[in-house]
C-alpha cells in the first residue's frame, strides 16, 4: 500500500495517478505555477538586456522538459489581452547549461516580441512546447564552418557555436554577422568570449545602416563572401536571418551544402507586391466573405479583420495554420512560388492572396 511519504518521494508518479490530469494541474499550479503534469512550464529566473531592443530571457523549466539540440527552436505560449498566442523562438543557450535561454528582439508590429521585451520579468511563468528543428550540427563535424547570421538570426548560431566549443572543435569557423549597427549586435560579449577562448572562430560584423570605422558595411554579397572565405565549397554553411538575406545567400551559394533557417518577420514578404486593390476571400466554414489587400500573409490580413485562425510559429515551420484552399492562387512567401488555382493545403502564415480565394475556415 502506498503510504503518505510516497507523495514526497515520488511526486510525479503520485500526481500522474490522480484522476484527471487537469485536476492535478490545477492543484499543482496552486502550489507552484511552474508545476504541471501536462504542460512544460518555465519560470523566468533572469532577464538580460542585450541591445536597446532585444532581451535574453533565462528560464527554469519543469520536469516535463526533455532537453534540446543546439540550433533548435521552441514554441512559447503567452496570454496577451485574454488571447493565448504562440510564437517560436530559437534557444540561444547550450543544452547542458543549467537554465534555458531565448533571446527575443522586438519586431515592428510583433505582438509577442514586443510583449516579451516590455512585460516579461523575473518570476513570470511561460508555457513551452517541445523543441523542434533541423538547424543543428551533424554527428560527424566537418572541418570548416561558415555561419551567416542576420539580426536576431544569431540566436541559434550562438547556441551552435557554444556547442562546438563544448565539443572542443578543432577546425575553423567564420561568422559573418549582418546587423544594422554596432549597437545592434546581439549576444556580443558572449560571441567575443567564444572567439577568444577557443581560437578557431573568426567573427566579422557587417553593418547595413550605420557604418563604423574598421568594419565592413552593406549587405551579404559575393564580394563579402570572397573577402572572408577561400574555396566556398570546402565549408559547411549555416544561414539564419530574414527572407531577403536568406534568398541572397541561397543564390550565392548554389551547389553548396547549406542549412538554412528563415525568419519571416511580421508583415514581411519575400517578393514584391504587384497588384493593387483587394481580392475576395470566401471562408466556407463560417460562410463569410472578406476583402483582403494581398499585401501581407493571409493570417495577418485575417487577424486585421478580427478573425483568428489557429497559428503557432507564424513562419511556415509548425503547420498549425494549415488549411484547405478550395479555389484561387496564393504566393508562398518563404520561396516566392505562386500556386496553381486548384485545391490544396496551404500554410496561411506564409501565403499571400494572389486572386479571389475560397478557404476552408
Ligand atoms: S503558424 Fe506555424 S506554419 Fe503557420
Amino acid at each position: 500500500m502506498k503510504t503518505f511519504p510516497f507523495i514526497y518521494n515520488e511526486p510525479r508518479q503520485f500526481l500522474s495517478s490522480l484522476q484527471g490530469k487537469q485536476w492535478a494541474d490545477f492543484l499543482l499550479g496552486e502550489i507552484n505555477p511552474r508545476f504541471s503534469v501536462t504542460t512544460i512550464k518555465a519560470k523566468v529566473v533572469a532577464v538580460r538586456e542585450e541591445t536597446a531592443d532585444a532581451k535574453t530571457i533565462v528560464l527554469k523549466p519543469n520536469w516535463l522538459w526533455k532537453g534540446f539540440r543546439s540550433g533548435q527552436h521552441v514554441p512559447v505560449t503567452l496570454e496577451i489581452a485574454g488571447r493565448r498566442v504562440t510564437r517560436y523562438y530559437s534557444l540561444s543557450s547550450l543544452p547542458k547549461d543549467k537554465y534555458l535561454s531565448i533571446t527575443v528582439k522586438r519586431q515592428k508590429g510583433g505582438l509577442v516580441s514586443n510583449f516579451i521585451n516590455t512585460n516579461i520579468k523575473k518570476g513570470d511563468v511561460l508555457e513551452l512546447g517541445d523543441p523542434t528543428g533541423h538547424f543543428t550540427l551533424p554527428k560527424t563535424l566537418p572541418s570548416k564552418f561558415l555561419f551567416l547570421a542576420g539580426g536576431s538570426g544569431i540566436t541559434p548560431i550562438h547556441s551552435i557555436l557554444k556547442q562546438l566549443a563544448a565539443n572542443q572543435f578543432k577546425g575553423k569557423a567564420t561568422l559573418l554577422y549582418f546587423v544594422r549597427s554596432f549597437e545592434d549586435i546581439i549576444l556580443h560579449s558572449s560571441l567575443e568570449e567564444i572567439a577568444k577562448s577557443t581560437g578557431w572562430l573568426e567573427i566579422k560584423y557587417i553593418f547595413s545602416d550605420v557604418p563604423k570605422e574598421g568594419y565592413d558595411s552593406g549587405f551579404l554579397s559575393k564580394e563579402i563572401l570572397q573577402k572572408y572565405t577561400e574555396d566556398l565549397k570546402s565549408y559547411s554553411v549555416y544561414v539564419c536571418g530574414p527572407a531577403p538575406m536568406q534568398t541572397k545567400a541561397l543564390s550565392l551559394l548554389e551547389g553548396i551544402d547549406v542549412k538554412s533557417e528563415l525568419f519571416l518577420l511580421p508583415g514581411q514578404t519575400s517578393s514584391k507586391v504587384k497588384k493593387t486593390g483587394t481580392v475576395d476571400v470566401f471562408l466556407s466554414l463560417s460562410h463569410k466573405t472578406i476583402q483582403v489587400k494581398g499585401e501581407r500573409s493571409l493570417l495577418e490580413e485575417l487577424e486585421d479583420q478580427g478573425i483568428y485562425p489557429q497559428s503557432g510559429c507564424r513562419m511556415g515551420i509548425c503547420h498549425t495554420c494549415v488549411c484547405k484552399k478550395a479555389v484561387g492562387s496564393v504566393t508562398d512567401l518563404s520561396n516566392g512560388e505562386v500556386s496553381e488555382l486548384g485545391e490544396e493545403n496551404i500554410q496561411i502564415c506564409v501565403s499571400r492572396a494572389e486572386s479571389n480565394l475560397e478557404l476552408e475556415l
